[in-house]
């Protein structure tokens, strides 16, 4: 087991490109930390600089007190996982298990204590004598991991090994790999760009944007209180509608907040939540709304906290459907290229009308149907025009 801290790490690949600015984040003894953020961000290379594959241009890495810049692979005792793991196919399970402990010149007993030990962990003791070529894909996964777990190591890196399965055996998988690193408490560093693998394995979860760290919090803050735009609209989905917005006070000291031009009152929990509300009175802000927040509103919702629309489209999904509708609000979109710019900054220009809703299955609402839509004005959330939360 070991802690792994990254101390103001750069990568600056030999075109010149940076792939990772300043990431500085501490891993605890025994954590399972999850890398996520779009194709490119860099999660990748933050793996293979922590496993001894990538120089490092500029900072610390730290392995369990020690810098380990320097050292070789072997000398760092992590075992990773890749997208694309090789098992070797002419070997068996039980020799693509051994392989790495006989690299060890672990002796015999040992080595099969390892790999019955690990097989049981997996279930894989009934395939050992098996070729690759006679496994499914899940099963191999399985002996892709039975080969880093062998070694015992003190830092476990999986980079997206899941992304050769299907969906159902990805669900499965992830919560086998979930368990595993429970029952065995090494400390784990998973990267993927699915935030639903992110939220439902992490004990962290570090959100990165073009090579910047964007937040890194538990799963359930990360989705309570997003840092910035970036982040609210990646954790979730359908991703969060944000929107150019205004709020006001009114004579009687309610906050009333600028929904496509409704008027509608904020919460007295936002108003809790933020100290300074009274601070963005009457000035441009962002609003983020999820589409959970809306509902079809019964008997009981009050019109302040209600919103006229038609329906655009509707995508239903049987338990629950999804409600596209046109709505006069100005739309951010947040955008993560490896062209982009700064940290939280939005797309210019790119605004729609659209705005979505989350909302249980009901066939009285329909393309081109009026509704009234309920808002959760609890769930209101607030960013300054560059993207940040207030608050922040
Ligand atoms: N050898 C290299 N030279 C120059 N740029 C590189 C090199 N390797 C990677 N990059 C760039 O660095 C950025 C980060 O790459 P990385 O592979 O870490 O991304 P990633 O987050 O793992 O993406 P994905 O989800 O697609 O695997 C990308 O923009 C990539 O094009
Ligand atoms: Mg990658």
């Amino acid at each position: 087991m070991a802690t792994v801290e990254f101390a103001n790490v750069f990568k600056i690949y030999p075109d010149g490109y940076t792939a990772i600015k300043d990431l500085c984040l501490e891993i605890k003894d025994g954590e399972f930390l999850v890398f996520v953020g779009p194709s490119g961000c860099g999660k990748s290379t933050a793996m293979r600089m922590l496993a001894g594959l990538e120089e490092i241009s500029a900072g610390k890495l730290i392995i369990d007190g020690e810098v380990v810049n320097d050292k070789t692979p072997q000398q760092r005792n992590i075992a990773m996982v890749f997208q694309n793991y090789a098992l070797y196919p002419h070997m068996t399970v039980k020799q693509n298990l051994e392989f790495p402990l006989r690299m060890m010149k672990m002796p015999l007993k040992e080595r099969q204590q390892r790999i019955q030990e690990a097989a049981q962990k997996l279930g894989l003791t009934q395939l050992l004598e098996r070729k690759p070529k006679a496994l499914s894909g899940g099963q191999r996964q399985r002996v892709a991991m039975g080969r880093a777990i062998v070694r015992d190591p003190a830092v476990f890196l999986m980079d997206e090994p899941l992304s050769n399965l299907d969906a159902k055996m990805r669900v499965q998988i992830r919560t086998e790999i979930a368990q595993l690193q429970r029952s065995m408490r090494t400390t784990m560093v998973y990267v993927t760009h699915d935030q639903v693998e992110a939220m439902t394995m992490g004990d962290r979860v570090a959100v990165m944007r073009t090579g910047e760290l964007q937040q890194i919090a538990p799963p359930q803050a990360l989705y309570d209180h997003p840092a910035n735009v970036f982040v609210a609209s990646f954790i979730g989905s359908p991703a969060m509608n944000i929107f150019h917005s205004q709020l006001q006070k009114t004579e009687s000291g309610t906050f009333i907040i600028d929904v496509a031009g409704q008027h509608l009152v904020v919460d007295q929990t936002v108003v809790d939540r933020y100290s300074q509300l009274q601070h963005y009175v009457e000035r441009p802000i962002l609003a983020g709304l999820r589409p959970e927040a809306f509902s079809l509103p019964g008997a009981d919702i009050s019109p302040d906290r209600c919103l006229p629309v038609e329906v655009e489209a509707v995508e239903a999904l049987g338990h629950e459907m999804i409600v596209y509708f046109d709505a006069p609000v100005s739309r951010v979109e947040v955008e993560d290229s490896r062209d982009g710019t700064t940290a939280g900054s939005l797309k210019g220009g790119q605004s729609s009308s659209i705005l979505i809703a989350r909302l249980p299955s009901n066939r009285n609402v329909y393309t081109g149907t009026q509704v009234n839509l309920g808002v959760d004005t609890s769930k209101l959330y607030l960013f300054h025009l560059d993207g940040k939360a207030i608050g922040n």
